[in-house]
């Protein structure tokens, strides 16, 4: 089974991606790990990330996969996550993002891994590109305000919101906007707004879906079309 959850920047998808993964006993796909690993690699190989092919040349050459355990590995060997984490592999990550030889590389990747696990995946195209065909899809997500409000507080109130609500909106515009697998909702997507919701309730609300066959009503889910079968 294959619970795809796409949604933008700060609305808190990867959270309640482990989570509703940890429920489920499924493993957890995060497709921006890949494009993060993909521009450490590319960062560290000292290639220009003008260089489509040299760029997919690299992608090829990692030959990503997950393990039973869910752990990204590269050639094998698991990936140290927190060397993905940070500014730099998140802006070398949205540069490789961009070219598609290297989105077909990944995308291919994350098929072979949702061939042999059930899954919960997480990111920007997983509803629409990836796994189309999903089981379950949702598109979570949260308004400016309140993912401005989440990323204040992680950060240390370093920054205003005002300043940080035009930063989201600026990436939330070139995630929109960007001719390679822009962030679209997918239509059959469960979109879970997630403002004034715990992690746990969203987590509850999907897993209710994915349970039952339906969102309960009263809560936030909006379906666009008939309720998953
Ligand atoms: O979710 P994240 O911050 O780890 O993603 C890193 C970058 O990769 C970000 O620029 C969006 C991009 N990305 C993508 O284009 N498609 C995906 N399926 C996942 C991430």
């Amino acid at each position: 089974m294959i619970i795809a959850i796409d949604g933008p920047a700060g609305s808190g998808k990867s959270t309640v991606a482990q989570l509703v993964a940890q429920e489920m006993g499924f493993l957890m796909l995060n497709t921006g790990a890949m494009y993060r690993a993909v521009g450490v690699a590319v960062h560290e190989a000292g290639v220009s990330f003008d260089d489509e092919a040299a760029c997919v040349a690299v992608a090829q050459s990692l030959d990503l996969d997950m393990d039973p355990e869910g752990r990204l590995l590269s050639r094998g060997h698991v990936v140290d996550a927190d060397g993905l984490l940070g500014e730099g592999p998140g802006a070398w990550a949205s540069k490789v993002a961009l070219l598609p030889g290297v989105r077909t590389v990944l995308v291919a990747a994350q098929r072979r891994v949702g061939e042999r696990w059930d899954l919960v995946t997480e990111g920007r195209d997983t509803t629409t590109v990836v796994f189309p065909d999903a089981d379950f899809k949702f598109f979570v997500t949260a308004s400016l305000a309140e993912r401005a409000r989440r990323r204040m507080a992680q950060t240390g109130f370093h920054k205003n919101l005002e300043a940080l609500m035009i930063d989201i909106e600026k990436r939330d515009r070139q995630d929109e906007q960007r001719e390679v697998a822009p962030l679209v909702r997918d239509p059959d997507a469960i979109e879970v707004l997630t403002d004034g919701l715990s992690i746990q309730r969203v987590v509850e609300l999907i897993l209710k879906v994915v349970q039952h066959g339906g969102p309960d009503r009263g809560a936030s889910p909006q379906r666009s079309r008939s309720s998953p079968s």
